[in-house]
């Protein structure tokens, strides 16, 4: 993460986010506690802040996008920003355009803060060093999703109430994982105990290195877990031979109703976060995602609140959020 530019609020001082590898443990608990703030004011009949008036939000994807996309759109306009959302498909990039040309023309209709989701990891780092503008990395290739590691990590503390010395366990594809690296990452510092799990083609080697504990066995890593975060497998994946087929991948990593019972014992209940989107019936069954214990929508609502958090110590200026009428 780059530094140099101040924000107005709370001492964080951030220019970009880019990655949870440089941020420090103070600035992901203003993030959360800003994002605490904002959450508050989805109750309201207007839900709606002045924190961004004035400033202009481009939402620059070239990568497919539900949540990141959409719930980033929705933050900039609960904030009261103007929000751009640039089309890859139908744009100048089809004419050859390059990137950083694209996001030099949006820099020049006065965009504040790009948001940026790329196939390329450093994409985001590329334009932030080259561009006098706020970057927010949506997602660069296997690299780094910083938002949606903060949306997770404000969900498990908002239900458990802490995450230092929680047990989480991170299930499926780590080695193309941007959310799984950006979860490492943002829960280490905030002091969990971080395991991975999955096949061992799927595993990155010196994993271990980011100080996290790897099992190849479910059943014995659900042993140990207070919550469970399960990525989606990359159907692609199969066909490039890292695993024999969907039916053995959902036998031995799927996380089915079955597998958690066994696992909880006594009043005990593992948290369920999966990113989405999910391959129901390959690593997560529909009983569990629907379950009480199941959060994934509250993630996706979790993460309008975080990516206002975001957008406003960025670039926001003025009152703290919670004193805005
Ligand atoms: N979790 C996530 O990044 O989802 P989208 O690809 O829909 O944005």
């Amino acid at each position: 993460m780059h530094t140099g530019h101040e924000s107005t609020t709370s001492g964080f001082k951030q220019k970009h986010l880019l990655d949870l590898h440089d941020i420090t443990a103070e600035n992901i608990i203003t993030v959360l506690d800003t994002a605490v703030s904002f959450k508050n004011i989805f109750t309201r009949s207007i839900k709606k802040v002045p924190s961004l008036r004035g400033k202009t939000v481009c939402n620059l994807f070239f990568e497919p996008s539900t949540r990141t996309r959409i719930s980033f759109e929705l933050a900039a306009k609960r904030l009261s920003a103007d929000v751009i959302n640039f089309n890859a498909q139908t744009s100048s990039l089809s004419k050859g355009e390059s990137l950083i040309d694209t996001a030099k023309t949006l820099l020049a209709m006065n965009a504040d803060i790009i948001i940026m989701r790329h196939s390329s990891p450093g994409a985001a780092h590329f334009l932030a060093h080259r561009l006098p503008v706020h970057i927010v990395n949506a997602g660069d290739g296997s690299h780094a999703h910083p938002t949606q590691a903060l949306l997770d990590i404000f969900t498990i503390r908002e239900k458990l109430g802490y995450i230092e010395g929680l047990n989480i366990l991170i299930v499926g594809d780590i080695l193309h994982s941007r959310v799984a690296r950006s979860n490492i990452q943002g829960l280490r510092k905030l002091g969990a105990h971080v395991s991975v799990c999955g096949p061992s083609t799927l595993i990155p080697a010196h994993i271990e290195q980011l100080g996290v504990t790897v099992f190849y066995d479910l059943d014995q890593a659900l042993e140990q877990c207070d919550v469970i975060n399960v990525l989606r497998i990359q159907l692609e994946r199969q066909q490039q031979g890292l695993f024999p087929s969907l039916r053995e991948y959902s036998l031995l990593f799927g996380l089915t109703a079955e597998r958690l019972e066994r696992a909880q014992k006594g009043n005990k209940k593992i948290l369920v976060l999966h990113p989405g989107p999910m391959n129901r019936g390959i690593e997560i069954s529909s009983e569990v995602a629907d379950s009480a214990q199941s959060v994934i929508t509250e993630q996706v609502t979790n993460g309008i609140a975080v990516r206002m958090a975001v957008l406003y110590l960025l670039c926001g200026q003025g009152t703290v959020p919670d004193t805005v009428e």
